[in-house]
């Protein structure tokens, strides 16, 4: 890997990646950034990579990945060996409400991209086109079982379906003409640089300024919550040591209900503000559930530790403290988040249960 891709590289994960590339690995040749910058994409999750970087090994290309002709050129101007694709709309909610830009860009930009890296790499084969998916494509779970590799797929929102559509053109794009791929489908992250829209920042924030903590349904669905950074070294290994063609499973094996999680950051917030343990539940509002709402995600991620030898760094409690602690060390991120787009999203009317 001498000149690598990343897409989406402003938003939540592709940012945590490319801090990891850059601080905790050997690479040293460049990382091209390319992301149009929706309102999920922010450019202060990398000022330090840019600081340090910028101009010699770190460069940003605000560009759609649907735009065949700038994707082209960037990948010929850049010399590009290695693709790895984070870009995407990443909101199940904002999917319900309008799906049309999930199928724009989660299906036609991938396809854009397969394409692209397809006639630029003509038949090379020391090249690697590595998609992000996620796990919601297998369904949801009743109260016992896993996912595996092999589950067939099962999606049940438009953000679900528009994953498990690019999942399937990469495949046919590994079958059809031997474009070397490997792909990984992981279940929930948390940690620093996260769009407050999602449960965990969205918790947070309302507790540091003393709104209702919405809760959808019973509380009862559950996730298996994996720590960011463990992601970005989870697909660091599968482009180190991935066989060509495999698809991975990368999951935290912390499966949580959403009221477990709930009253684990109301009970970090409280400590971090000497409060008593109880006292942000009072917060703690339940409203009308979430269409189609998956029941239970789980993931069995033996493939990637027992092959790769890929592990989580931390559990959940270890990963949940080091969250609320960069939230809480960070106000200015916070102050231009909650100044943008995120002020429409987060005054939004929830109805009651
Ligand atoms: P995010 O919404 O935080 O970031 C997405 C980024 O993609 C943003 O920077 C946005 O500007 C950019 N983007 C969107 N449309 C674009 C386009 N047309 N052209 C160029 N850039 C565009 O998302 P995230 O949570 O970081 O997720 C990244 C990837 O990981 C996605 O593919 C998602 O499906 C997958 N994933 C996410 C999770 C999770 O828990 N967040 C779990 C598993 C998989
Ligand atoms: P979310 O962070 O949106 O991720 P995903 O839908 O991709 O799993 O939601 C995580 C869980 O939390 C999901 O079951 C929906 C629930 N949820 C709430 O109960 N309240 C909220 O305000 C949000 C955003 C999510």
């Amino acid at each position: 890997m001498k000149s690598i891709l990343v897409t989406g590289g402003a938003g939540f994960i592709g940012s945590n990646f490319i801090h990891y590339v850059f601080n905790k690995t050997n690479f040293d040749g460049i990382l091209v950034n390319v992301d149009k910058l929706t309102y999920a994409g922010n450019p202060n999750n990398l000022v330090d990579i840019d600081k340090q970087f910028g101009g010699k090994r770190y460069f940003f290309e605000k560009v759609d990945i649907c735009d065949t002709e700038k994707i082209a050129n960037i990948l010929k101007s850049y010399n590009i060996d290695t693709i790895v694709h984070f870009a995407a709309e990443s909101h199940v909610d904002r999917s319900i409400l309008g799906p049309k830009e999930f199928i724009q860009t989660n299906i036609v930009g991938t396809f854009n991209l397969l394409e692209c890296a397809r006639n630029f790499w003509a038949n090379r084969n020391d090249v690697r086109f590595h998609h992000v998916s996620t796990d919601e494509v297998y369904g949801s779970l009743g109260a016992t079982g896993f996912f595996y590799e092999n589950t067939p797929y099962d999606p049940r929102s438009p953000y679900s379906a528009s994953k498990a559509s690019s999942d399937h053109l990469v495949e046919a794009y590994k079958h059809t003409y031997n474009l070397p791929i490997t792909k990984s489908n992981c279940s929930n992250n948390y940690g620093p640089y996260h769009f407050p829209e999602k449960l965990i920042p969205l918790l947070i924030l309302n507790i540091l300024n003393n709104k209702p903590l919405p809760v959808y349904g019973d509380g009862l669905n559950v996730r298996d919550w994996l720590y960011v950074e463990d992601h970005a070294s989870a697909i660091w290994t599968i482009l180190n040591k991935g066989i060509v063609g495999e698809t991975y499973n990368i999951g935290g094996e912390n499966e949580r209900t959403n009221i477990q999680i709930v009253n684990a950051v109301c009970e970090i917030m409280a400590e971090k503000h000497n409060k008593p343990k109880d006292f942000y539940k009072s917060l703690i509002t339940f409203v009308k559930d979430r269409p189609g709402h998956d029941k239970r995600y789980a993931i069995n991620c033996d493939k990637i530790k027992n092959s790769l030898g890929w592990t989580q760094s931390v559990n959940f409690e270890q990963g949940l403290q080091k969250t609320i602690d960069w939230y809480l060390s960070n106000p200015e991120w916070i102050n231009n988040v909650v100044s943008g787009e995120y002020k429409n999203w987060i005054n939004k009317n929830y109805e009651t249960r």
